[in-house]
């Protein structure tokens, strides 16, 4: 028998990967095909999401936080996802919304955790505070070589995003990036009911599919919508 209250139950969706893998174009392209299933949803990003958080955003991408050093920016990022939190990802998922979030708080645990060497019990408290209860359901970590991902991307893009925010994460060098590439692994390891990892270096329509393939296994009240 269907289970309507299970059938109904809106889910948190997070993506996460390193610099250029294509996250933001696979979030808009799922909330395009649940609202073609009538499943009403919301797209949002972090840093950011709401007004507040997205003045963080902006703060810190254009580096002026970057001299108080990873423990602050940790501190900062966490502070702006309580706000998102409680004023976006709560109130949606309330209501019946599902949302997805272009990153989320395992950033906060690569970039300034594992790569930034932020001490992990200081990251936990951050996330206790931070999630309020909000823990994600699941969260998609989009994989690449970085070198790759960098070619892929291409020098125009990136202008553009520099333009835009001053994007301090993406001057780093490539070891560096590496590095973050591993730690996103790691967590995926350390969290296997919720993360799965997806190869990103493949054509944009074969991930969308693979990313919608996993959903309908684990949500299997989605494999009766139209595709
Ligand atoms: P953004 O332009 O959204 O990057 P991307 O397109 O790669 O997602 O900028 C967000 C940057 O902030 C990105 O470099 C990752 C970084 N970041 C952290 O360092 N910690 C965090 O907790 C979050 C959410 C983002």
């Amino acid at each position: 028998m269907l289970d309507r209250t299970a059938s109904r139950a809106a889910r948190f969706i997070t993506f996460e990967g390193g610099e250029g893998v294509g996250k933001s174009t696979q979030v808009k392209r799922l909330l395009v095909r649940l609202n073609r299933g009538n499943i009403e949803a919301v797209r949002t990003r972090e840093p950011g999401g709401t007004p507040t958080a997205e003045a963080v955003r902006a703060f810190i991408l254009q580096g002026r936080s970057e001299a108080w050093g990873p423990g602050a920016e940790a501190v900062l990022f966490a502070a702006a996802r309580l706000n998102h939190v409680n004023e976006l990802v709560a109130p949606n998922l309330a209501h019946g919304r599902w949302v997805i979030s272009d990153r989320f708080h395992d950033s906060t645990r690569a970039y300034q955790g594992l790569t930034g060497g932020v001490d992990e019990k200081l990251i936990r408290g951050l996330e206790t505070l931070a999630l309020n209860g909000h823990q994600p359901d699941l969260t998609f970590v989009l994989d690449m070589d970085p070198a790759v991902a960098f070619a892929r991307v291409g020098s125009r893009q990136i202008e553009a995003a520099l333009a835009e925010t001053g994007d301090r994460f993406e001057k780093e060098d490539l070891s560096w990036h590496a590095r973050l590439r591993q730690a996103f692994l790691d967590i995926a390891t350390t969290n296997p009911d919720r993360c799965v990892v997806l190869p990103a270096n493949q054509n944009e329509d074969a991930l969308e599919q693979e990313i919608w393939d996993t959903l309908v296994r684990r949500y299997p009240e989605l494999g009766t919508l139209p595709n």
